[in-house]
């Protein structure tokens, strides 16, 4: 899953660690509910989720905190760092709660699952702690907060999918939403926590995704991006929950929801996240190149380059398979963009097998990579099996050296773009200036042009004239209209 928050600048419109809510169903009621998200793009969508649950239970959003009755955090374990800066930032609620003591202050999230009521006793303002599949108990927990108590739900479920929940769209412009399609995760890497606050991998109903991907269409929503922890092992078993899409087919898998989805109009983008280096399959590859809205972009975390460190993470997978898969998409996608994650400093790494990072980085010269210092996790099996035992400054050091390989690699595929004519989807002004787009090439790069007679929401055609490592300059061709992505 792709980090909002990372070492590396993102995009323009999605940057933040706070979501602010905008919009929603009509609350019944004049209760103020503020909104922080950390972590991943699940989280985000998770946020709308529960912004929905709560509208229906009279809470209006509010972007002023001190304005707020409830302050819900909603946490990431990814990182210790991650963690740490909830903590921190709970300090900061000391004082909301002096000026108002009826303040309710709840945790979502990973962080309330892994420590569950223990968050209680070590964070004394906290009054309401919910993990992630325990969203639609959030009524009956403040009920309870209501009468005097501290509440917690952390129980995590095989089933839930919050399928029949309309999310509240957040901030991301009206343009691109989080489509969230699967939940948890059964792969067991050996570092990460995943598994242990989100709960085992559940795929949703492939209709109701759909009827929201067409229902966002229509709400003038022109790109999707589907999430899940490992959306190649995403499969619907159609029989067993009684309903037929297909006369003739069992199961719904990646590349026909993938299909589907791309179904609800040619004008609406679609793109996905994370896909897992053992589980992609050429299918999925043909799926993006015979549709021209599924975006020619994909997110496949390496980890490392080494087998042994591989092994050790117990990825399922060699660096020859993971190069593999990396020619299978540059054999079947022409033009395809590829980003990773890379973590430096897993247990054991020697110099030899950081260097097989560096070697596979140049080999590969990924568009873009998310990377971070191996960060020790409680009850993993890393935690369990092996020593962290890669001093911090080695950690760092490495670190620096991958992400300034990749810095360079990211100009470097950036500069060749210069020249192109590229087919934008209009998000919305640039951070930078209000006489400024922005919006993404099908690659995912973020392009910034002069307004002039472009229109948020519209596809437009743009010369690309410049560009740093993280963001393409652009012109508008104004005579070439596109009339589908
Ligand atoms: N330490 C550092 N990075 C981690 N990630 C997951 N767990 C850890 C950890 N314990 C990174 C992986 C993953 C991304 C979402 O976060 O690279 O793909
Ligand atoms: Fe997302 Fe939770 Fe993982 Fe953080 S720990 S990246 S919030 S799934």
């Amino acid at each position: 899953m792709q980090p909002i928050n990372s070492n590396e600048p993102l995009d323009e419109i999605r940057q933040g660690e706070v979501t602010l809510l905008e919009n929603g169903p009509t609350p019944r009621g004049d209760k103020k509910l503020y909104l922080e998200s950390y972590g991943c793009q699940m989280n985000f969508s998770d946020s709308e989720v529960v912004a929905s649950i709560l509208a229906t239970d009279g809470y209006q959003t509010t972007r002023n905190i001190e304005d707020a009755d409830l302050v819900l955090i909603n946490t990431c374990s990814i990182r210790d760092n991650a963690e740490q800066r909830v903590r921190k930032r709970l300090t900061e609620f000391k004082s909301l709660k002096k000026n108002n003591p009826e303040l309710v202050v709840g945790i979502l999230g990973c962080m309330a699952e892994r420590l569950k009521k223990n968050l209680l006793e070590e964070e004394h303002l906290v009054d309401l702690v919910a993990g992630p599949d325990a969203y639609r108990d959030l009524p009956n927990l403040l009920n309870e907060v209501g009468t005097g108590q501290r509440a917690v739900n952390v129980l995590l479920s095989r089933e839930e999918t919050y399928a029949d929940i309309t999310p509240v769209r957040l901030d991301q412009g009206g343009i691109s939403a989080f489509v969230t399609i699967m939940r948890g995760c059964d792969n067991m890497c050996s570092f990460c926590v995943v598994p242990f606050t989100r709960g085992r991998e559940r795929s949703r109903n492939p209709h109701t995704i759909v009827e929201e991907c067409r229902e966002l269409f229509k709400n003038g929503y022109r790109e999707v991006t589907l999430l899940g922890q490992n959306v190649d092992s995403y499969r619907w078993n159609l029989t067993s929950k009684g309903a037929i899409i297909e006369p003739n087919e069992a199961t719904v898998n990646f590349a026909q929801l993938l299909i589907m989805v791309a179904g609800v109009s040619p004008e609406l983008r679609v793109r996905f996240s994370t896909s897992h280096p053992k589980d992609m399959t050429d299918e999925v590859l043909h799926a993006i190149a015979d549709h021209h809205n599924i975006c020619n972009y994909i997110h496949l975390p390496v980890q490392s380059g080494n087998s042994q460190v591989l092994e050790r993470m117990n990825r399922g997978y060699s660096r020859e398979w993971y190069l593999n898969r990396i020619e299978a998409i540059h054999r079947i996608i022409p033009n395809c963009a590829i980003s990773t994650d890379i973590i430096s400093g897993f247990c054991g790494e020697t110099e030899e097998e950081h260097q097989s990072t560096i070697e596979l980085m140049k080999e590969v010269c990924f568009d873009y990579a998310y990377m971070f210092k191996y960060s020790e996790r409680p009850k993993t099996l890393a935690e369990r099996k092996f020593e962290d035992d890669v001093p911090e400054e080695v950690k760092g050091r490495r670190l620096t050296e991958i992400i300034e390989l990749q810095t360079g690699h990211s100009l470097l595929k950036n500069q060749r773009q210069i020249g192109q004519i590229q087919e934008i989807l209009v998000e919305g002004p640039s951070r930078r200036s209000d006489d400024q787009f922005c919006g993404r090439n099908s690659q995912n790069s973020m392009v910034v042009f002069d307004k002039k007679t472009a229109v948020k929401g519209s596809y437009v055609f743009v010369k690309i004239v410049d560009c740093t490592s993280a963001t393409l300059m652009g012109e508008l061709v104004e005579n070439k209209n596109s009339e589908h992505p």
